[in-house]
């Protein structure tokens, strides 16, 4: 019996159709190569496997969680393709290695951090950086890793340099996640843009709260410290592993 591997975020919430136009995107940087090992890290109720295995039609798709209730629910998808399971390093080693892995809304720890000018008590990157490692482990040389609303710039992951952008400004940020310099510190507020006005986070939760059919025309990131942040690779959603 192999132990879960470490949580990171506690929500569960996810939904059909959220990331497929990202899983569109990296299924076409494998151009003609068909059968593939997709593994969604996070996969929660399940959704996530399902988008994939529409979109990577004849590949193996396995989905690991550490929720056990989430888990009982995805029990309940039965899919010729699809392989829902713990999330242990034993059947990442089992089932691996990948040639794609997405880690969509799982290293962070939201919205708790959203109170927290500084996360370091909270998720401190050392486990952001574990995950990350972890997930480098069981992808191929070669292998694409999806990324959306972490915690911490892909930039300060320790393998940074093993790792090539494929993927830049789409999204739009890479996230709508607030991210955090190393030291735990907020590198960004997010400004929501609403019928041409610009808008705090909290302003938009208050006119939500009070409307709640509102929708935001999209969200502008703004550098707390541009001069420590503005070269970072921050919009970028999809990256290839060039090095072991
Ligand atoms: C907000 S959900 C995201 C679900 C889906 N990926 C999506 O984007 O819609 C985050 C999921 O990550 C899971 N998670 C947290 N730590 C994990 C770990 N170490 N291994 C696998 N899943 C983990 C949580 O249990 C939760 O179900």
């Amino acid at each position: 019996m192999h132990e879960l591997t470490k949580r990171h975020q506690t929500h569960t919430k996810t939904f059909h159709g959220r990331h497929a136009d990202i899983f569109r995107s990296a299924r076409r940087l494998f151009g003609r190569r068909k059968k593939l090992k997709v593994l969604s890290f996070g996969c929660s109720t399940g959704e996530e496997c399902l988008d994939l295995a529409e979109v990577f039609r004849y590949s193996d798709i396995t989905g690991v969680d550490v929720d056990q209730e989430a888990l009982k629910k995805a029990a309940h998808i039965h899919h010729p393709r699809i392989s829902i399971m713990d999330s242990t390093e034993g059947n990442l080693r089992a089932h691996g290695p990948f040639d794609a892995i997405f880690a969509m809304n799982v290293f962070c720890v939201f919205p708790k951090s959203k109170q927290f000018e500084d996360i370091s008590h909270l998720y401190p990157i050392t486990h952001f950086d574990d995950g990350l490692r972890l997930l480098h482990r069981h992808l191929a040389h070669g292998g694409i890793l999806g990324l959306f609303n972490a915690a911490y710039f892909f930039d300060d992951f320790s393998l940074f340099d093993a790792y090539q952008p494929e993927a830049r400004g789409f999204p739009p940020y890479g996230s709508w996640m607030v991210r955090h310099k190393p030291d735990g510190r907020r590198a960004n507020r997010n400004v929501v843009l609403f019928r041409g006005d610009e808008l705090t986070e909290d302003e938009w939760i208050e006119m939500k709260r009070q409307d709640k059919t509102l929708q935001a025309n999209g969200i502008r990131q703004e550098w707390i410290n541009p001069e420590t942040c503005a070269h970072l690779l921050h919009d970028v959603t999809l990256w290839r592993k060039i090095k072991d």
